[in-house]
């Protein structure tokens, strides 16, 4: 029923710096592959053919990325992106501005058409895959689904949060959203992660959105306006969130990925336990 997802990767990844200072922070690596390898994976392991990726000034290394690799040695990691670039069509458009998410977004508008799609941040991992249970959470209600989490309260105010209604084990109506608020106006601990399935309705409604936080035209403040025209809901993730855009997230998920890993497991785990000991 999704057919098509959208991965906007234009954002200047400041906090990254001085390792996005001539690379996309989307092409950071953790373990073996670059973030945005993970979220096209986790599109195409959800089912989804066409992407469309958002780039912008200094991210060409994305697209030379999603070639059909050259290199004729055998690598696990390049083959199955191969096998996935035999199925799946790539697209890109380039934000003429770093203006914002939501400005991002309304890039994809010729692309999406008509048809509900998938939203993946192009530097969040989220592991088990979180666009494959939102599409399970739309079968049932066929209409815009955020994925949250819950994070410690005095964090708030670094992400996008929900006001919501439970209707459902882990499944909410969205009541009101607000992008980045303060610990006191946070209407709860529930933080947008950076996973979405949304209603074309979504373009007019950044259309109409003005520059909110930081100057910034933000898509939580665009979702504020579709939640008025077109019910939202909310779908609690219990999965691991990696916000790869942040130093310490990025080395977290390289440690836990790492220690996951079948060739590097073991000997992460033997130097970590190495240290404690010392
Ligand atoms: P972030 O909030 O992490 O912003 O973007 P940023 O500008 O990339 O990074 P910092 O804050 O300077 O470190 C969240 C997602 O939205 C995309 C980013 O690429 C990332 O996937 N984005 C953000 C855009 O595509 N365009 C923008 O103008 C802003």
């Amino acid at each position: 029923m999704i057919r098509k997802a959208v991965i906007p990767a234009a954002g200047l990844g400041t906090r990254m710096l001085p390792i996005t200072k001539a690379q996309p922070k989307e092409m950071v690596p953790v373990v073996h592959k670059p973030v945005i390898q993970y979220v096209v994976e986790e599109a195409y392991y959800a089912g989804i053919r066409e992407i469309l990726i958002i780039t912008g000034k200094h991210k060409r290394a994305i697209e030379d990325h999603f070639d059909r690799s050259d290199v004729k040695k055998e690598n696990k990691f390049l083959d199955e992106l191969d096998k996935i670039l035999e199925e799946v069509d790539i697209f890109f458009v380039r934000q003429k501005e770093q203006r914002g998410l939501g400005d991002a977004v309304r890039y994809a508008k010729g692309f999406v058409d008509n048809e509900p799609f998938a939203l993946l941040l192009g530097d969040v991992i989220t592991i088990p895959n979180c666009t494959r249970e939102l599409m399970e959470v739309y079968k049932r209600y066929k209409t815009s689904i955020v994925a949250v989490e819950e994070v410690p309260k005095e964090k708030v105010s670094l992400y996008g949060v929900v006001s919501v209604k439970e209707i459902e084990d882990r499944v909410f109506v969205v009541e009101d959203l607000v992008e980045k608020p303060s610990i006191e106006e946070a209407p709860s601990n529930l933080a947008i992660l950076g996973r979405y399935i949304l209603s074309p309705e979504v373009f007019e409604c950044i259309e109409k959105t003005e520059a909110g936080v930081g100057g910034e035209i933000q898509l939580t403040d665009a979702l504020r306006i579709l939640n008025k025209r077109e019910r939202i809901y909310a779908y609690l993730f219990k999965g691991k969130r990696y916000d790869i855009g942040n130093k310490a997230d990025w080395l977290l998920a390289n440690i836990e990925l790492a220690l996951d890993d079948d060739d590097l497991g073991k000997h992460v785990r033997e130097y970590i336990k190495s240290m404690i000991d010392r």
